[in-house]
């Protein structure tokens, strides 16, 4: 267990585990504790009392196109400390807006709480790192009772475990998805359903307050679920809630859809691909790219696999799937251009694509470009063995062999 390493690490004091196993330790919120958005005189302590984000959002994502997470779950979008009318503040502590969330939750022993994140809580556009960064330097820098004043002896980070674990808890508290097919609400690509309906298999579940619905065009893509918290984000009670946004959230009241993200379902008259569509190197009809293609100044290589963004190269030229991408340069040369990180020049003539210090600028391969994707011989195509779990930094292959996962690398400019 994660604790036995905590307190190993030699702190003097007597160490409450359930309130120090995941980062610092927060004070002890006693005494009569106050529920956010129903004070009526004024509350001193907001390290157990969340103000003036007093209503706490629960957000969830079904993302259909690109796919993201399990075809029978819906996904983290992430946890949103409101004002109790609609309104917000946001990036609350810019000091406190972290680029290493993933390392923070490994180093606090959260192994397991950032593999689930690895599945569940992900964008439609980038990597989960980049998403869990936002989400905490938006929203989770907001969040009074994490605030650094609420812990003793507080070090650097030792909140950012609290706000993913109480995220994640309450995610797995709210199950949309089962919850809508136990009252028979699937995804279909022909079927349509009420509004009422969709509302009411949630509200049954949420103490009969509403759960705010929203939709893109007539297909849902978000619910978020209200709650007022008596105490700490950290340990306090979650009370179900109703929107105090005034939002409708844009579905209509009837044919609404609730589309499959494996393309296939109920209807079977339709089968759509999720897939990006990539150019394809076919007769002379088609016009050449110029040779760097999107491929100029400094950018990500994006590592993205059937149509989805999945992780990005690192400096040495590995790939993985959380973490900070590495910034490349792209330099036109000769017929195409070169990539260098801060690790050096790379090439793929070794078989996998490596950059380091050792491959001098007349030893730097010259990549050509397809559209934005990194060219390959014969195509667009780049192997791996696997999709890289956690931190694990897998090779880039240029050849099939016998690696069985293929992969585009995409410019993305920065
Ligand atoms: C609730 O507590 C906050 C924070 O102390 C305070 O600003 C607000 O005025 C209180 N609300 C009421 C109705 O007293
Ligand atoms: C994460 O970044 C913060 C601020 O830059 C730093 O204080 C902290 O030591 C880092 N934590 C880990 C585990 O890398
Ligand atoms: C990704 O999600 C964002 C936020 O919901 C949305 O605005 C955007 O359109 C989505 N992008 C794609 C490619 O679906
Ligand atoms: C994570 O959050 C849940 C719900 O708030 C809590 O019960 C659990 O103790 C937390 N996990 C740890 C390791 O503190």
């Amino acid at each position: 267990m994660s604790s036995t390493r905590m307190l190993s690490t030699g702190s003097l004091t007597v160490l409450s585990l359930a309130q120090s196993v995941l980062g610092g330790t927060l004070k002890q919120c006693t005494g009569t504790l106050e529920l956010s958005c129903h004070n009526d005189t004024k509350v001193a302590d907001t390290c157990c009392f969340n103000y003036p984000g007093g209503s706490l959002l629960q957000t969830q994502f079904w993302d259909t196109d690109p796919v993201v997470g399990p075809d029978d779950s819906w996904t983290i979008h992430g946890l949103w400390p409101d004002h109790c009318d609609g309104t917000y503040d946001a990036t609350c502590d810019s000091k406190r807006a972290y680029k290493n969330i993933s390392d923070i939750l490994k180093s606090a022993g959260n192994d397991d709480l950032l593999s689930y994140m690895e599945t569940f809580w992900l964008p439609n556009d980038s990597i989960g790192e980049e998403f869990w960064e936002h989400e905490w330097g938006k929203h989770g820098t907001c969040v009074s009772t994490l605030n650094p004043s609420c812990f003793t002896d507080y070090k650097a980070t030792d909140e950012v475990p609290y706000y993913f674990n109480t995220t994640v808890s309450l995610f797995k508290s709210l199950p949309t998805y089962k919850w809508l097919a136990d009252a028979g609400i699937t995804p279909s690509s022909s079927k349509t359903y009420k509004l009422s309906d969709i509302q009411a298999a949630l509200s049954k579940n949420h103490n009969g307050e509403t759960v705010y619905v929203s939709c893109s065009g007539n297909a849902i893509e978000q619910v978020y679920y209200y709650f007022n918290v008596r105490g700490s984000v950290a340990t306090g009670e979650f009370v179900p809630a109703s929107p105090d946004n005034g939002d409708d959230g844009g579905c209509p009241s009837t044919g609404v859809k609730y589309l499959p993200k494996n393309g296939g379902g109920g209807g079977g008259s339709t089968t759509t691909t999720t897939s990006k569509p990539t150019s394809t190197t076919s007769g002379g009809s088609s016009p050449t790219p110029p040779p760097t293609g999107s491929f100029s100044g400094k950018g990500y290589l994006n590592a993205v696999v059937d149509g989805s963004k999945k992780g990005c190269i690192i400096g040495s030229g590995s790939w993985y799937t959380t973490g900070t991408c590495a910034t490349f340069t792209a330099a036109s040369s000769g017929s195409g251009f070169t990539l260098k990180s801060s690790k050096g020049y790379c090439s793929a003539s070794g078989g996998s694509l490596t950059c380091s210090s050792g491959i001098s600028s007349a030893d730097a391969d010259v990549f050509a470009a397809d559209g934005t994707n990194l060219a390959n011989s014969g195509g667009n195509d780049w192997y791996a063995d696997s999709v890289p779990g956690g931190s694990t930094q897998g090779t880039v292959y240029s050849e099939k062999g016998s690696h069985k996962t293929t992969l585009q690398i995409q410019w993305q400019s920065v």
